[in-house]
């Protein structure tokens, strides 16, 4: 028999140590009530998100794709030809097509991700499109520290789209980027998308679309709940909220509590008052400049950045000091 050299490789980065039931029972337990938004995205909840970045009204993810096409090959160029390619929260790998296209270079991509078996069949499946790239696949949260599988390539570079970094409180966006930066080693590049800061009526309509699917994205942590951590929510008395809050500069999505009311989880009551709610998300919105400037901070020099003609949008090139 044969043997054919496979060109993708698995590594285990760091494994989940957080326990879901208690981190969610913090916040629920804290004044204001909050729950992270990376709980969303169960089945459901990604689901639910794919079609939100259909929506007439979510700009985000169009947008970003307009700019990845339009500039890839100047991205390529900013990228380097014998770099290393490094993708923090790769999910299907859809975005990096795009940027490979203008790469046919390139010997080696890490895409990196937390829900290792969605991961794995998307490094599988781009590794047969992709016969002359090494795809070494890593499941870790790439927020804590993780381990790097061993490459052949010296310089990293790390491709962050998607503008997940919205969702980081400052200080946690500030420690996310040194890390970051000590993973690249200077000269190392990172290629990210950035939400901008825009007309209100334009971020509130993202977040309020007319079909109602954001509004069951942010529920939908409810059913989850109740599925996974044995809660009793009804849904019907929930309702969405989502606005722009100019001076802290994000959106923030809540979900209200429409009377007064006792859930259980588990085995903990929790109370809550009308018109009460859980916060959860945040999604900083920044100017270039307002970027550039903490990125600064943080140990890169700002290289180049690339927006579409309303600068909703923007992807930055960033090299380390
Ligand atoms: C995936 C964090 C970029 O903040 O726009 C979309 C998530 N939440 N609609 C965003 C989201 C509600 C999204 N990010």
């Amino acid at each position: 028999m044969k043997t054919v050299k496979q060109n993708v490789h698995y590594h285990v980065g760091n494994e989940n140590e957080t326990d879901m039931y208690s981190e969610i029972l913090n916040g629920l337990k804290s004044m204001p009530k909050s729950i992270s938004p990376k709980y969303f995205y169960d089945k459901k909840g990604s689901e639910l998100f794919e079609s939100i970045t259909m929506l007439r009204e979510y700009y985000p993810t169009r947008t970003e794709l307009f700019i990845l096409n339009k500039y890839k090959y100047e991205m390529a160029d900013a990228a380097g030809a014998d770099s290393v390619l490094i993708e923090f929260g790769s999910g299907s790998s859809e975005k990096v097509r795009t940027l490979l296209e203008a790469m046919p270079q390139l010997k080696e991509y890490v895409p990196i991700d937390i829900s290792k078996d969605f991961l794995y069949q998307s490094a599988r499946a781009l590794s047969i499109e992709y016969p002359n790239i090494n795809v070494h696949a890593v499941s870790a949260d790439y927020t804590a520290k993780f381990e790097m599988p061993k490459l052949e390539s010296k310089r990293k570079v790390v491709f962050f789209p998607g503008s997940t970094i919205g969702n980081f409180e400052p200080h946690e966006m500030g420690e996310f980027l040194k890390q970051t930066a000590e993973l690249l080693k200077p000269g190392g590049g990172l290629l990210i998308g950035v939400d901008l800061k825009k007309d209100h009526t334009v971020l509130n309509a993202a977040y309020n679309d007319q079909k109602g699917v954001t509004r069951d994205f942010n529920l939908n942590l409810l059913n989850r709940l109740n599925r996974e951590l044995l809660a009793d929510f009804k849904l019907e008395d929930f309702s969405h909220h989502a606005f722009y809050h100019a001076e802290k500069g994000r959106v923030e999505m809540h979900l209200v509590s429409l009377k007064d009311q006792v859930i259980t989880i588990g085995d903990e009551e929790i109370a809550f008052q009308e018109g009460e709610t859980i916060h959860t998300e945040n999604s900083y919105k920044f100017t270039i400049e307002e970027f550039q400037e903490i990125a600064s901070l943080c140990g890169f020099t700002p290289k180049k950045v690339w927006c579409d003609e309303k600068r909703w949008f923007s992807m930055h090139f960033l090299e380390v000091k």
